[in-house]
């Protein structure tokens, strides 16, 4: 049987370069190779409480740029997790065996508190274990992810395994974050910060159909320093991110042009800038134009999002069937 592959991403913007080298790029070699399920985690967007149409265009527009960027819903499953009402069950069962204490300690819950001490409700305490549901109940394995999810991840095996030995039972397998390298990505941001993140702001995220002039612009305007204090110095942070983005677009050339002008301690951020700019358009204009052409099509995506629900619950089906019957939540008393 082929391994199972899982993974998701909320609607809650615009899918940006972090997104995308973090997570997406590798959804696109896994579908040829696996049985993939890739979903639009609008569930968990609902911890920000945006109003329902603002949810549904956020969900179309991620569905669209999945299919623009080249999912193929022959090849893998694609669909949105509240058309799987099964994964809230899962939810249901799997909170029972999760414990506050270690809800409390996940990094992601902890900056939520800081960042919006306003709004930390249950569904931000239990966010992993809602994750954990979304490839549990497909049995995954194998989950692309960036870096930012490898401790959800972990908690998803743990609450895997908790189920497995509360009912003894071998129902799920230990989901590991994947990426070809075995070094889970973390993109940075333009802003000087650590990640490329949609909340530090417009400034600091580059979105995959970013209009070529805010692009510029965005790129020109990027955190970097006053130079190296000497030749040989040590790239500062900011600089350090500015190489990580060459990194992903800019030919092994041009990157060595640069760090030799950093090593000399002649660099000119100006020119690293423009000739980041100009590779980054090169690598975002096809993407952009097949994000808008795909947008346009409501109908074809309200047809990939029927299809793929119902291969969603054909797999989840099987899970649950087995989930019920172990925790002892029979359909007939009768043998
Ligand atoms: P989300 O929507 O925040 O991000 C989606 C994917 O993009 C990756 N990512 C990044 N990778 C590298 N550098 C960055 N700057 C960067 N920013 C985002 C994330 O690691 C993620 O892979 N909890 C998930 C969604 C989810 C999920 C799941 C994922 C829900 N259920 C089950 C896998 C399996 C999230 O919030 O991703």
């Amino acid at each position: 049987m082929k391994e199972i592959v899982v993974s998701g991403i909320r609607p809650t913007g615009k899918l940006h370069l972090g997104n995308y080298f973090g997570a997406f790029k590798n959804f696109l070699t896994l579908q040829e190779q696996f049985d993939s399920y890739f979903f639009i985690a609008d569930y968990h967007s609902l911890t920000t409480h945006p109003t329902p149409g603002d949810l549904r265009g956020s969900v179309k527009r991620v569905l669209a740029e999945y299919i623009a960027l080249g999912l193929d819903p022959e090849k893998c499953t694609v669909y949105l997790q509240s058309d799987l009402p099964e994964t809230a069950e899962l939810y249901l069962f799997l909170n029972m065996n999760a414990y506050l204490g270690e809800l409390e300690r996940v990094t992601s819950f902890k900056e939520k508190v800081r960042s919006q001490p306003d709004n930390i409700n249950a569904g931000l305490l239990t966010y992993p274990v809602l994750m954990a549901a979304d490839i549990l109940i497909h049995r995954g394995i194998k989950v692309p992810v960036g870096k930012d999810q490898e401790q959800h991840l972990e908690m998803a095996r743990t609450f895997g395994n908790r189920f497995n030995r509360l009912y003894n039972v071998e129902i799920f397998p230990e989901p590991q974050a994947f990426s070809p390298s075995n070094v889970l990505v973390k993109v940075p941001g333009l802003t000087g910060g650590g990640k490329m993140s949609k909340s530090a702001g417009e400034a600091d995220s580059i979105y995959l159909d970013e209009p070529a002039d805010s692009l510029k612009k965005k790129i020109m305007k990027a955190v970097s320093d006053s130079g190296p204090a000497e030749p040989g110095s040590p790239k500062s942070a900011a600089v350090q991110n500015l190489f990580d983005l060459m990194g992903l677009v800019c030919a092994p050339d041009v990157i060595s042009f640069f760090d030799e002008e950093h090593q000399k301690g002649s660099i000119r951020y100006g020119d690293l800038k423009k000739q980041l700019a100009q590779d980054m358009e090169t690598f975002v204009a096809p993407l952009r134009d097949a994000i808008n052409h795909t947008l346009a099509n409501d109908k074809q995506l309200d047809e990939i999002a029927a299809f793929g629900a119902e291969k969603a619950r054909k797999s989840a089906k099987k899970t649950m069937d087995a989930v019920r019957d172990a925790i002892g939540f029979k359909p007939k008393f009768e043998n």
